[in-house]
This record gives C-alpha cells, structure tokens and sequence, in this order.
C-alpha cells in the first residue's frame, strides 16, 4: 500500500493490492483526475491520461492557449469562475459578492493512519492501527479570496477503500459564506455506467432501482433533516453488464445522516462528474477568518466482482470499521419488542406475560417500546418529559427492568428524544426550542414538533432529562426513535444570518447526544429508528451498530428490503423481527417458518403476542431461537452474498459464508408456488471451490429435513444447488428452505 508523489511529474498515485487512484498538479495549479479503477503499475508518471482539447465556446485558463479549458480538463474539486462552467464541488461567496475561487496547490502530507475529522462531532471510518491506512492531506488556496481547501484522501490496506472529505478554511476579512461544499468530486472519462441507487417510501425503503446514465444530472437526495426513507446517501456506477458477481461497479456512501445529495453529472464529451455530500438547497455556512468547515465523509468502494463484491467491502469497513463500541463485534441477543404485540395498550402484567413467554422460549432481551411514559396511549402527546407513567409501570422502569432481569432477561428501552407533543411541560415552557419560526404556526409530524438540536442547551437538556431517567436503570438496550421529517427548520435562538445552518448543526446534535450517552452507558446497545429506516445510513450506523430496518414486518416485503439494504449495510445491522400473521402492514399471511427464515437473515428478534401462538407455534419459536444462537456468528459475521434478486422474479436467495469457508447457510425463498414447474439450480458463491461439503436442507414447519448430499464447492457454485420442488402443494406460497453446508471432512 502507498501514496506516492512523483515530484518530476507532480503526480499523486494512490494504490494498494486493489485499486488506484491517480491525479496531478496541472500547469494551471489545479488538481486534474487521471485514473480510478483497479490497480495498476506505478510509474514516475501518467500525463498521457492527461486529455485537453480546443472546443468552440469554450473558456481558456491561459491567455492565447485556447485547448487549456477546465470546462474540458477532469478535475478534482472544481470551483465557479475558472472556465469549468459545470456544477461545482465547491460555491462560495465572498463579502464583495465574488462567487470566483480559483484554487491552486500549494503543498500536501502524507501521514500513516487515519485522524479523526476534524471538528469534532462529524463521524467517519476509522483505523485501529496506523498501518491500516495512509492519509494525504493536499492543500489548495485562493491568496485573493482568502480561502483555502485541505481535500483528504485515505486509502485502507487491506480494502479497495478511498474515504475523501474536504476542509474549507477562510483566513479574509468579513465572512465567506458557503453556499455548496461537496464531500468530493469525481470526473469519470466516459459515461457508460447504470445507476444504481436505494429508493422507497415509509415501509418500502431502499429498493433497487437501477437505470442507464444519461447525459445531464441524474442522482438522489434528501430535503427532509434525516437521510429518509426516500433515497439513501449511496449511489454505484456499474457497467452494463456488471451483475451480483461480475464486472466494474464504483459504490458511493457518504457517512451522513441529514439533508444529501448524490448526483452523477454526464456533460456532453460523455465524461461523469460523481459528486456527493450536504444538500445546497436551504444550506448556508458562514466562515469568518480564521475559520473552518469540514465536510462529511464520503466512502468510495471499487469492486471488479461486480455488486456482491462492492457489498462486501462495505460491510466489512462499516461493521468493523465504522460502527463501534462493545456491541460491535457480539453476537446480538434474540429480543421481543411489544410494539406489534401490543402497541399503546398494555399493562405491566401483560408486559411481563410476554415477557416470561419469551424466556421460556430462550429469547434474550425485552424492549418496551414507545407509551411507558406519561400522556402516552396514542401518538398525539406524551414525548418530551419522560416522565414515567406509574399506572401502567406500578414499579416504574427500574422496577421493570429489575423484574426482567430477575427473570434473567436483558432490558430494552424505547425512546424518541429529538421531538416534543404540545402540551408536555417541555412544550409549555421552553416554546423557542421547537424548530419553528415565531409568528408562523409550527407544522405538526405524527402529530408532533422536532426539538431544536442546533441550539446546544437544548441536547444538554435532553442529556440531563434522559440520565436522570437512565441512571440507576438497568437499561441494556435503547432504541432511539425519529419520526418525522423537518420541514419547518428555523431556529428561534439562532441569528437571521444563521439560518442557513441550522439543519447541519441538528445533525451534529444528534450526533453529539450519541456520543454523550455512549460515553456515559457503554455497555447499552444502541439501535437506530426513525419510522423504520428513514435514518438507515453510515452516520447513524457509527453512532448505533444495528438500525431498525423498516416498519415493514411482512416477510415477503423484507425479502426486498433487506436485499436493497445489504447493498450497502451489513446483515448484523439491519433489525429484522417476526411479526404476527396475517401481518399488520399488508395483510399477509406468511408461515412461522417463512417470516424466520427471512429474519435471521438480521439482527433477529419477535415482534408479536408469544402467548397467543399456541403450543405448536411456540415449539416452533423455541426450535428457531435455539438454531439462531447456534449460527447467529455466522450469519451476523459472515461475508453475505446475494445470489438471485426479489426484484427480478419470483424467488429469492442469498447466503451467508463463515470466514474459514466450512460452513455456509442457504436462504432461499419462492414468493409464489408454480405447479408443474420447470427444474431449478440455484448457483452458490464464496464457497472453497476444492472441498467437500455436506449440504443439508433443513427441515421447515410443513417439511422433514432433506438427506444430506455430499457435493464439492466447484459443483456447488458451478452446477448449482437442486433446488427443483417436486412437491408445491405441501407448502403454499411464500416458501421458504434454508440450506446447510458443512466442511464434510
Ligand atoms: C416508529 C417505529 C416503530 C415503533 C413506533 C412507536 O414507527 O419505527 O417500530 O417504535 O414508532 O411509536
């Protein structure tokens, strides 16, 4: 692994076992792209990647050298004024109103490891060692302007990782305001990509949805204060005939959980301008002298195994390297949450029926969800005072949890600290800590008002309101919820010329109130919520190492969800629970077998009356959970692989490899059944093509379990698993097999 700089040349190569990426000082000063892809050979230098050339209409850098335009020249972070009359990655506006910035290099460092961002409360990926990593800090400057931009680039050993975020100073006088600082920006010398990205809705997040590039701007965003169900801040370019297994896939994620924006810029030469980072729309940051801004983090993953290769490397840099704290590499404990199973209704008595159910059946951890606090029996009030409510917990919290542990459960604790109802104690008296502008009735959400997390006393508050619920408690899980999007986003104690930064600042409070208690409760897990997966992205995910996937429980549904999601985030991430049939968002009615099968696929749990199932029913459950504390290290650590996508036909698979490649667990799913069908193979992947497994079909609620059959890894991955079913009538729609593999030697 290395970072070169080839002084003769002025070229930076940064290159490890997989990929390199290549730029260089140009004769204007400006940092222009040469290459991006998998490794090549370094040499001392590349200017023959170097491409200018004369084009009518064009603007020239250099008087009387009409073929040097930057319209024309890849760049690294282009800036407005400079002949590069596209969008740029930076746009910033002096105190005379000049929006011209001509950034030259003026020197760089080449350091082992990996700082933190600066600024504080920006997450980002991060090395345990310094030699995982080395990181070149290239600084440019505009003298007459006053500003400067440190672009960072780190480059991990053992992954085909570049993170890039920038730093934009100001050392003028008066105030450089920021209208537009991209994380980074990527020009690409040709444009024949698809563009995949994770699109939805409440309850149908991140689905697949791919589609050819074309010239202009093409891309995804966020205006909501959270990353939203809508779009995820990820976006890859593949080749056409790039597929789950082959071929060139550029992946981008930015480590961000508020307002985005993605886009892939095609100009009309073909050439792709890849830029990401904060929204501009609505956004404003001032800088005075002597000031900085650091932008998000953005993680760029090169994969020449096509999506399944892209997908890997994610997961593992984001579960080992960007998620943290004691729960990032255990094993997660089986839980029951009594949302589904109860909603708003229920009493301490019927809380600790499931709750005894559910030890009885080996299930680990109980989480209340939202009501147990006062003024809480439907979602209209109740959030901001956290008070507890004695008449449905006569013990309160303590006396609950003290209760659950008694009984050898772990407890868990459902919150939702970033919003108020009117009419809380909080409501009545601090009215100018709800984001609102006075004068102007504030906009309701779930009937409900986002507290002002860009004013710093109110996430003190928070803090101290939340510890003197918490502290004493023996609270091991909390799941922090959001659900509503900001739409009304102005601060009452911000300045009117503040305005513009109130939304990033809200996110950086977040941010600063994870920190605060984890720091104070390190052992409690955290999982992220917001209305299911509105805030299911990298951000989030350095902050809690697991996310509610969806409100969606239905299996079928999930198939798709969790495919999507894993594009991007690890299995050990994705909350994903069995709910009851017929499923309380669609309708459905799915097996036991089916829904399970879909969520140990996660971060698993239940999420319905175990009381209610029946002696049939809670077998079956004991018999699941025992088999998850069995394979949960496998499936929650493996490398996974997504063999036949939801999103293209009827069935479904994916599977899971343990790192040694000895055993392997087979998830496959068949959405409707097909009498008299045609034969099928299911292809498997990340199996040691030379040895000899045992592969089971395990037995499900309406099957005995296969004979196993001996079979090589080649054969399995090349002629494919049987998975024809000569017997569809016995299990209906929706069927589902998980299959076994074992070393068989
Ligand atoms: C959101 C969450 C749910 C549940 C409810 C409680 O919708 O996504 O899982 O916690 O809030 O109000």
């Amino acid at each position: 692994m290395a970072i070169e700089f080839h002084k003769d040349s002025q070229t930076f190569h940064l290159h490890n076992a997989f990929i390199s990426y290549i730029f260089k000082v140009l004769p204007s000063g400006h940092l222009g792209q040469l290459y991006y892809g998998r490794a090549i050979h370094d040499r001392p230098d590349f200017d023959h990647l170097f491409e200018t050339a004369y084009r009518s209409m064009s603007v020239h850098y250099f008087d009387g050298e009409p073929a040097y335009s930057l319209e024309h020249i890849k760049q690294e972070y282009p800036t407005c004024g400079t002949g590069d009359i596209h969008l740029p990655a930076l746009d910033a506006a002096a105190p005379n109103g000049s929006r011209l910035l001509d950034l030259h290099y003026q020197s760089h460092t080449i350091a082992p490891g990996k700082p933190p961002l600066e600024g504080g409360e920006l997450p980002s990926t991060y090395v345990e060692s310094p030699d995982e990593a080395v990181t070149l800090t290239v600084t440019l400057a505009d003298a007459l302007a006053g500003v400067t931009v440190d672009l960072v680039y780190t480059l991990y050993e053992g992954l085909p990782v570049l993170t890039r975020h920038a730093v934009i100073g100001y050392t003028g006088e008066g105030t450089l305001r920021l209208d537009r600082a991209m994380s980074f920006c990527l020009d690409l010398p040709d444009m024949d990509y698809d563009l995949v990205e994770l699109t939805g809705a409440w309850a149908r997040e991140r689905h697949v949805v791919t589609r050819p590039l074309a010239h202009g701007v093409q891309g995804v965003y966020s205006l909501r204060g959270c990353s939203s169900h809508h779009f995820n801040p990820f976006l890859a370019l593949k080749r056409h005939e790039t597929t789950e297994f082959a071929g060139e896939v550029y992946g981008f994620s930015l480590v961000y959980s508020g307002n985005f924006a993605a886009q892939a810029d095609v100009d009309p030469y073909h050439v792709t301008r890849v830029t990401m980072g904060i929204h501009p729309q609505g956004f404003r940051w001032d800088l005075h002298s002597g000031e900085r801004f650091t932008t998000p983090e953005a993680v760029l993953v090169y994969s020449e195994q096509g999506l399944n290769g892209m997908s890997q490397t994610y997961h593992q840099l984001y579960r080992t390297r960007l998620a943290r704290g004691e729960w990032r590499d255990k094993v997660r404990p089986i839980l029951v949450n009594n949302w589904e199973a109860t909603y708003f209704d229920f009493t301490e008595e019927k809380l600790l029926g499931l709750a005894a159910e559910a030890k009885r059946l080996g299930i680990e951890l109980f989480v209340l969800d939202d009501g147990w606090f006062t003024n809480r029996n439907d979602d209209h009030g109740g959030l901001g005072d956290w008070q507890i409510n004695y008449e449905k917990l006569p013990d309160g919290i303590q006396g609950f949890g003290a209760k659950l542990h008694e009984m050898g459960l772990l407890f868990g604790l459902w919150i939702e600290p970033e919003m108020v109802n009117a009419g809380t104690a909080l409501w009545n008296e601090h009215p100018d800590w709800v984001l609102h502008e006075p004068g102007r009735r504030p906009q309701q959400g779930r009937f409900q008002y986002v507290l002002d997390y860009s004013n710093p006393a109110v996430v003190d508050w928070i803090f101290a309101r939340l510890c003197s619920v918490l502290d004493g408690v023996p609270v091991d899980y909390i799941k922090w919820d959001m659900n509503r999007s900001i739409s009304d986003a102005y601060s009452c104690t911000a300045a009117s010329d503040a305005q513009g930064m109130v939304l990033h600042k809200y996110i950086l409070g977040v941010y600063r109130l994870y920190r605060l208690l984890t720091e104070r409760y390190p052992h409690i897990l955290f999982e992220s919520c917001a209305s299911g997966g509105a805030r299911f992205d990298p951000g989030m995910l350095a902050c809690a190492p697991q996310c509610w996937t969806s409100d969606d429980t239905d299996a079928v549904e999930r198939l798709r969800i969790q495919y999507g999601t894993s594009f991007v985030y690890p299995v050990s991430s994705m909350g994903a629970h069995v709910a009851a049939a017929p499923n309380h968002q669609v309708g459905r009615i799915t097996s036991l077998t089916m829904r399970a099968n879909v969520a140990i696929f996660g971060a698993f749990g239940y999420e319905l009356d175990l009381t209610a199932l029946g002696e049939h029913g809670q077998d079956l459950v004991a018999r699941q959970v025992a088999f998850v504390k069995k394979y949960r290290e496998l499936l929650q650590f493996g490398t996974f692989w997504r063999l036949k996508s939801p999103f293209e036909g009827n069935e479904a698979a994916w599977m899971t490899v343990s790192s040694d490649q000895r055993t392997a667990l087979v998830g496959q799913y068949l959405i409707l059944q097909e009498v008299n069908a045609g034969y099928r193979r299911l292809r498997l992947a990340g199996l040691d093509p030379d040895r000899l497994y045992r592969v089971t079909r395990l037995g499900s609620g309406a099957r005995a379990a296969g004979q196993p059959v001996t079979a090589y890894g080649d054969e399995l991955m090349r002629a494919g698993l049987v998975t024809t079913d000569e017997d569809p009538a016995s299990e209906g729609d929706f069927a589902s097999h998980l299959y076994l593999i074992e070393a068989a030697e």
